[in-house]
């Protein structure tokens, strides 16, 4: 599917750990991005905003002109307000049905809490706004790391069971539907049947727009702190699992060579060793330093002074790494597939066969990837990590998953299993 963005049009979504300076980070990035001339909005998908408390500034749900920077618009993504007015068909199908069990005093934005809501809703917005024309750059600031991971693989997640709900016989749906309601025959109609398939190709739309490495970077925020860097370690693995692309580590709270002190010297020894292991894990990617200050930086001065020190003149959205996806490559009944995963130990990683589907788990996070026919027909001959790569070799073969792979290198794989991302 291409996406409908201009081409040219950049992604920059910053995650991490919580408080290591997403915020921070995103907004400075955004400032450099406006001074250098780019029409740049700085986009929070994280529900506890803070963009405008960084900026110092009234920041609202559609974008905003940040004073006194010119190409520099804000928004936090209005969760309540777009998932109403884009939703009401599901929202009154869903309402009807809680209505008639009795439930008529909920009230349709007590919806929003629906598992999965903000994240449907911030995919869409951002997806709406790149596709809008009326940004080069758009900054993303979003929630911590697991929020982030859920948001990205959302798309997958619904899809998986999507296509399974519509497949579904309406006799089955009708008897799971009753289960679920008690009540029988309340069975989704047409329009909401139809409002869902949209809301499926949306959100597969959107995932598109942020796998593309042309367009969508994503920027692991850290600090050199070793707690932190094993969890941005970690989210960069399951972050290629899914195919996004990680361009950038920012490492953020990097004590000046100058800061005076025993304690601060000490605490600079730490950071040391800890700025070799981030180099040692991110190798080939761009790392920016920022440094700590003494003062927060907020308001767009300090923060346009801030950016200054991380990126000096410099394009802040350069990046040296190229990114690569699953790849599939061989012939006449030998072929290898090749999926990224960087910095995975032997015993994170755990391999099976899901009827047409591969299911890759990495420790809690889990993708399920859908082979392509001719590989569907084969079985796996073996499988080795190379230079951050799974290459997994399959061979013409209609027989089952095979018992071959269990004693192939990974020597940790586990029994089938079902599931999804
Ligand atoms: N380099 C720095 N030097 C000094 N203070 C900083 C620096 N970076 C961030 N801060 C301050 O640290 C605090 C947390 O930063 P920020 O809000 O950007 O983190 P966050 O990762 O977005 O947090 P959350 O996970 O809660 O969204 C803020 O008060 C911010 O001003
Ligand atoms: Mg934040």
């Amino acid at each position: 599917m291409s996406s409908a963005v201009r081409p040219g049009t950049r992604i920059a979504l910053h995650t991490g750990k919580g408080g290591v300076g997403k915020t921070t980070i995103s907004a400075a990035t955004a400032l450099a991005c406006a001074e250098r001339g780019s029409r740049t909005l700085l986009l929070s998908t994280d529900p506890a905003h803070s963009v405008a408390d960084v900026l110092a500034v009234a920041v609202g749900g559609d974008p905003t002109p940040v004073d006194g920077v010119p190409g520099l618009w804000a928004a936090q993504v209005d969760t309540r307000g777009r998932f109403e007015q884009n939703w009401s068909q599901i929202r009154g199908y869903l309402v009807g049905v809680l209505a008639a069990r009795g439930m008529a005093e909920v009230q349709a934005e007590e919806l929003t809490v629906l598992p999965g809501a903000e994240e449907i809703v911030a995919l869409l917005e951002l997806r709406r706004l790149a596709e809008s024309g009326d940004f080069d750059v758009i900054v993303v600031d979003c929630a911590p790391t697991g929020e982030t991971l859920r948001l990205l693989a959302l798309p997958e997640t619904i899809g998986f069971y999507a296509q399974r709900l519509m497949g579904t016989p309406h006799r089955v749906l009708r008897n799971i539907a009753a289960s679920f309601t008690g009540i029988p025959g309340s069975v989704p109609t047409t329009a909401v049947r139809d409002a869902f398939s949209e809301l499926l190709a949306e959100l597969m739309a959107a995932r598109t727009l942020l796998a593309d490495p042309d367009i969508t970077g994503v920027r692991l925020v850290l600090t050199p702190e070793r707690v932190v860097i094993a969890e941005a370690r970690r989210l960069f693995t399951a972050l290629s699992l899914y195919g996004f692309t990680v361009e950038a580590a920012m490492v953020n709270r990097v004590l000046p060579p100058d800061a005076g002190g025993e304690f601060l010297r000490r605490q600079r020894e730490a950071q040391r060793e800890a700025l070799v292991q981030v180099s040692e894990s991110f190798e080939g990617m761009t790392i920016h330093r920022a440094p700590m200050i003494p003062g927060e930086p907020v308001g767009v001065q300090p923060l346009s002074e801030f950016a200054r020190m991380v990126f000096g003149e410099g394009d802040p959205l350069a990046s040296t790494c190229h990114s690569l996806g699953i790849d599939i490559e061989g012939a006449d009944g030998q072929y290898r597939l090749a999926l990224p995963l960087p910095l995975v130990e032997r015993g994170d990683l755990t391999l099976s066969r899901s009827g047409d589907d591969l299911v890759v788990t990495v420790g809690d996070v889990r993708r399920r990837i859908s082979l392509p026919s001719v590989l569907r027909r084969c079985t796996v001959s073996g499988a080795q990590f190379d230079h951050g790569r799974l290459l997994i070799g399959f061979d013409a073969d209609p027989g089952q998953w095979p018992q071959s792979l269990r004693e192939s290198v990974l020597g940790d794989v586990t029994e089938p299993m079902t599931g999804t991302a």
